[in-house]
C-alpha cells in the first residue's frame, strides 16, 4: 500500500487500475473506523426483501440532511406506511402530511404513484435492476443505482452530489459531465464489497470531502489530483433563484367558540398545474397538494397589484388588515419574500366579504378551516411560517 504522502499513487489513465486495490483498502479501513455504518437503512436485508425501506431512505436523503431524516422523518413515515402496499393505498393528502417539513413535495407524490404502479404491475414489490427501477416515477439514475446496490445487493456504481464532488476532486475535473462521472463510478467500484464501498463514498463526500474539504484527514488524499486546490473542483454551478414577492393573508373569524381561518385547499388538477407551473402566480401553481394561506404574488420590483390592500393599519375598513410581519423563504427555485397581513373578522360573512374584496384568482379553492384541525392537514412551510408570525401556531 502506498505511503500516505506518496503522490505517485494518484490516479491517472494509466495508474488507475493498478492503484485500485490500495484505493479500496483505504476506503474500507476508513469506513470501518469513521463511517456511519449504524444508520438504520444500512442495516437491512440486501436480498430485496427490505428494498422498500431502502427506497424510502434514498428518496428522503436526496435533498435532506441525514440527521433530519434520521431524527424526524424516516421512522414516522415507515410507521405510517409500513409497506409499499400501505403507501399505494394511502390518499395523497395522508402522504403529504407525513412528508410535511421535508420539502420538494413532488418526491412524496411520486412515492405514492410509484407504490401504486408496483402494486399493480410488480406484485406489490419494487422491481429488481437499475433499468426497471428507472422506469418508475421519481427514480432517476442515482436512486436506481442506490436502491439496486443497498436494497438488492447488486454491484452498481452511481453518482449523487457528494460522490460528484469526490470524483471531481480525485481527478481534478472542473466541469465533468454526468456520463464521465457515471463511467468513473463503474470503473472504480469495489465489486467485492460494493455495499460498504458505496456507503463509504457517500460518507467521505458528506463528512470529509465537503464543499469546504478536510483534506488532512481524507483517507484517499494520496490518490487525489485535486487536493492542492480542492475548491476548484468541481466548478460551482450556482443555481440562480428567481425572486418572488408574496403577500399572504391570515383571515380569521370566531363562531360558536371555534376559531376558523381561510385556507386554499390543494389543487389536484394536474393538467391545470402543468399548464401554469412555469409562471406561478398563486399557491395552487406553486404548491400542488398542500394547504396554503390565500396569497397574492407580485414580482419584487413591480408596482403593487391593484387589488393589493394597504399595508398600514386600515382604521376605517370593517375588517382591518394589519401587517403581521415579513420573512424570507427558499422554495425550490424561488427566493420568496413574504409579507403577512392579518385580519380578525367579526364573523363568516365579514370574512367572505374581505376575501371577495381581495380578488384571489383561486377563490374557488378557498375554505374556512378550524384552527384546531391544522395539525392534521398538509400545510406548506411557507404558510406555517406566516401563521407562526401571526402567533397562531408554535
Ligand atoms: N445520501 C444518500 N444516500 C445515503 C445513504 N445511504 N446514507 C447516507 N447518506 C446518503
Amino acid at each position: 500500500m502506498p505511503a500516505r504522502s506518496t503522490p505517485t499513487a494518484r490516479f491517472d489513465a494509466h495508474t488507475a487500475l493498478e492503484a485500485l486495490p490500495a484505493f479500496h483498502a483505504q476506503i474500507a479501513q476508513w469506513y470501518a473506523k469513521c463511517g456511519r455504518a449504524e444508520l438504520p437503512w444500512r442495516n437491512l436485508a440486501r436480498d430485496g426483501s427490505q428494498s422498500y425501506e431502502v427506497y424510502i431512505s434514498e428518496i428522503m436523503l436526496q435533498q435532506t440532511q441525514v440527521t433530519r431524516v434520521l431524527e424526524e422523518f424516516y421512522f414516522p413515515f415507515l410507521r405510517a406506511f409500513p409497506s409499499l402496499q400501505a403507501l399505494a393505498d394511502a390518499s395523497e393528502q395522508e402522504v403529504l402530511l407525513r412528508w410535511q417539513g421535508l420539502g420538494y413535495y413532488t418526491r412524496a407524490r411520486n412515492l405514492r404513484k410509484c407504490a401504486q404502479i408496483c402494486a399493480q404491475s410488480h406484485s406489490g414489490a419494487l422491481p429488481r435492476g437499475v433499468e426497471n427501477l428507472k422506469k418508475l416515477p421519481g427514480i432517476g439514475e442515482y436512486s436506481a443505482g442506490a436502491i439496486s446496490c443497498f436494497g438488492f445487493g447488486e454491484s452498481v456504481g452511481f453518482v449523487d452530489s457528494n460522490i460528484r464532488r469526490v470524483f471531481s476532486r480525485l481527478f481534478a475535473l472542473s466541469n465533468p459531465t454526468h456520463a464521465q462521472l457515471q463511467s468513473l463510478a463503474t470503473k472504480l467500484l469495489n465489486t467485492k464489497d460494493s455495499f460498504n464501498y458505496n456507503q463509504a463514498l457517500l460518507d467521505i463526500g458528506a463528512l470529509v470531502c465537503r464543499p469546504k474539504p478536510l483534506c488532512l484527514i481524507c483517507p484517499i488524499r494520496e490518490f487525489c489530483q485535486g487536493c492542492s486546490a480542492p475548491h476548484r473542483y468541481p466548478q460551482r454551478r450556482p443555481k440562480p433563484r428567481e425572486s418572488l414577492h408574496l403577500r399572504l393573508f391570515v383571515i380569521r373569524f370566531c363562531q360558536s367558540h371555534k376559531d376558523y381561518i381561510a385556507l386554499l385547499t390543494p389543487e389536484h388538477d394536474e393538467a391545470h398545474l402543468a399548464r401554469t407551473r412555469p409562471q406561478p402566480r398563486s399557491q395552487s401553481q406553486l404548491y400542488a397538494g398542500l394547504y396554503n394561506l390565500p396569497m397574492h404574488a407580485t414580482p419584487l420590483h413591480s408596482a403593487p397589484a391593484p387589488s393589493a390592500p394597504p399595508l398600514s393599519p386600515h382604521q376605517h375598513a370593517p375588517h382591518p388588515l394589519r401587517l403581521a410581519g415579513h420573512f424570507k423563504h427558499a422554495y425550490t427555485k424561488y427566493a420568496i419574500t413574504a409579507e403577512v397581513l392579518y385580519a380578525q373578522c367579526t364573523d363568516r360573512q365579514a370574512a367572505l366579504g374581505l376575501i371577495d374584496s381581495l380578488s384571489f384568482d383561486t377563490r374557488e379553492n378557498l375554505a374556512f378551516v378550524e384552527l384546531d384541525s391544522l395539525p392534521t392537514l398538509p400545510l406548506s412551510s411557507l404558510s406555517h411560517k406566516a401563521l407562526k408570525i401571526s402567533h397562531l401556531v408554535l
